[in-house]
This record gives C-alpha cells, structure tokens and sequence, in this order.
C-alpha cells in the first residue's frame, strides 16, 4: 500500500497520452492515471457507449481530461491529437502507444491489404504518435509502448501481428538510445492474454474455451487483468523506473 501511495504522488499532476482509451487495456491504463492524479488525454475511432462511459468516469477522478476522436493510424488525426495535448496541457510527460488491433488470419491467405493495415494500425501509428508527440516531451519523460507476448512465442494465425509486435521492441531499444541524452526513457510492455470485455462479448462457450486455453499456458494459471497491466504502465512511467529504458518487460504470468 505505501508503495502504491507513492508512485501514486509521483503521478500526481502529470501529463499522459494513452491512445485507444476507451475500451480493453487502454481505457484501464486511462482510468488508472487519473485515479493516480494524472491529467489525461485519449483517443478512439469509434464513437458509442464506451466513449460516454469513459468520460463519465473520468470526470469522477481529479485533472484535466480529454477524450477525442483521432485514429493514431492516420497522420492528420496524429497532428490534432498531439496539437490538443499542447494546447489543453502544454505538453506531456507520458506517452502510451496501446492502441492497436488485427484480424487473426491463416499467412497464406493474408492479402496485401490486411498486411499493410496491420503494419500501419500497430506499429506505424506508434511510430507517428511518437514522433509528433516528441518536441512535446521535457527530460524525465517517458514513453511505453504496448507490445504483446506472442511476439516471443509465435501463433498461430498471427504472423502480421506478431511481425509488428516484434518490430516495437527494436523501435523501443533504438529510441531509448536516441532519446536517452535528452532524459527520455522508452520502454515496450509486452501483456499475456488479458481478461477485457472484448473476450466477455465473445459467445460465452468461446469465452470459456480461451479462458482455459490461454491460462494453462501459464504459470500462474489465469488471464491478467487490465488493471495488471495499468499498474506497470504507471510504475514505468514514474520515477521510481528512472534508470529503465530499453527494455522490453513481459507482464503475462509467465507463458
Ligand atoms: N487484450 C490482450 O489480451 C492483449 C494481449 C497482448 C497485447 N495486447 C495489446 O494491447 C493493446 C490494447 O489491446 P486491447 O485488447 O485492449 O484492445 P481493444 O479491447 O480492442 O481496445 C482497443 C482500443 O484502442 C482503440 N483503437 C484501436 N485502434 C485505434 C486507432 N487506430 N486509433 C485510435 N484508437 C484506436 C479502440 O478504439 P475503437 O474501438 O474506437 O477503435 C479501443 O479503445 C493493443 O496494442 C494490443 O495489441 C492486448
């Protein structure tokens, strides 16, 4: 609990950019730095429910928040996001790039297309928002991006997602050396399986069957959850991780 409260103090009153924040991990990473007294920026493409509920629990937590609509896989949608972290904040010290997402496909019946997408939903938008967000970041910043453990161990179905996964964690270790003299950490955060409601909205029998599924694979015998992966997210931004950049951390009860 102390430790909590501290890395708690530590967040107080910072600036954090987390993309993809209104459902899955990234709204739990949203919702956790404003509890911590964060102010907080997100974004999503899809407007509904899970904006409104977003903002309505944002609204409960201290600091400024905004929640837009900018897709992180498209340039000028890049350069409004990062215009209104500048205006409504004056910067940033956090950058999250969570927001990602693929189609599970056979390699040999991947089209063109749905490679280039994948590239540029996951890993080029990392790269965009990292690059527009920069002139926005002071010396003790940080920035996390949000890999996935299956880049590690293969899957099936998964050779575009596992291709940009793997390719964030070089991005990560060349950006913290470039950004290492300027005081700013990089760092990938790669999550196991993760219990969010996208696995609740699948048919319950499905549901069950990856929930047996992925928690065998582990040692701890169960999915993580979104908060799991929130409070290492936090801890990486703080100060208490002040001398870890360049790495990769796997949070995913060992697969
Ligand atoms: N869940 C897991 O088990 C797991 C495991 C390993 C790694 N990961 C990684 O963790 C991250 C989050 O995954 P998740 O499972 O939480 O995903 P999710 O439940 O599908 O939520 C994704 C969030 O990101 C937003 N988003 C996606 N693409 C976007 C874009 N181009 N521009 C702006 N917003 C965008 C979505 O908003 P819209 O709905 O409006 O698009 C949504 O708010 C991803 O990078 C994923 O690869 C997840």
């Amino acid at each position: 609990m102390e430790t909590a409260a501290r890395a708690d103090q530590q967040l107080a009153g910072r600036r954090i950019l987390v993309t993809g924040g209104t459902r899955g991990i990234g709204r739990g990473i949203a919702l956790a730095a404003a509890r911590a007294g964060a102010h907080v920026v997100t974004c999503y493409r899809t407007p509904g429910d899970a904006v409104a509920t977003l903002e309505h629990e944002l609204a409960q937590t201290p600091g400024k928040h905004h929640v837009l609509r900018a897709d992180v896989a498209d340039e000028s949608d890049v350069e409004l996001l990062a215009t209104a972290c500048d205006t409504s904040l004056g910067g940033l010290d956090a950058v999250i790039n969570n927001a990602g997402a693929f189609q599970p496909k056979p390699y040999q019946e991947l089209d063109s297309a749905e490679w280039a997408a994948t590239l540029q939903g996951n890993l080029t938008a990392s790269h965009l928002v990292t690059r527009r967000t920069l002139p926005l970041l002071g010396s003790g910043a940080s920035i996390v991006n949000i890999g996935s453990t299956v880049a590690f161990i293969g899957m099936d179905g998964g050779v575009h997602y596992t291709a940009v996964k793997s390719a964030l964690v070089g991005m990560t270790r060349s950006l913290a050396r470039e950004l290492g003299p300027r005081g700013i950490r990089v760092n990938t955060l790669s999550p196991g399986r993760i219990a969010t409601e996208a696995l609740d909205e699948l048919p319950q029998e499905v549901a069950e069957r990856q929930r047996g599924i992925f928690s065998s694979f582990t040692a701890l015998g169960r999915l993580g959850s979104v908060d799991e992966i929130a409070q290492v997210v936090l801890f990486l931004t703080s100060d208490h991780a002040a001398y870890i950049t360049g790495q990769n951390i796997h949070v995913d009860g060992c697969v």
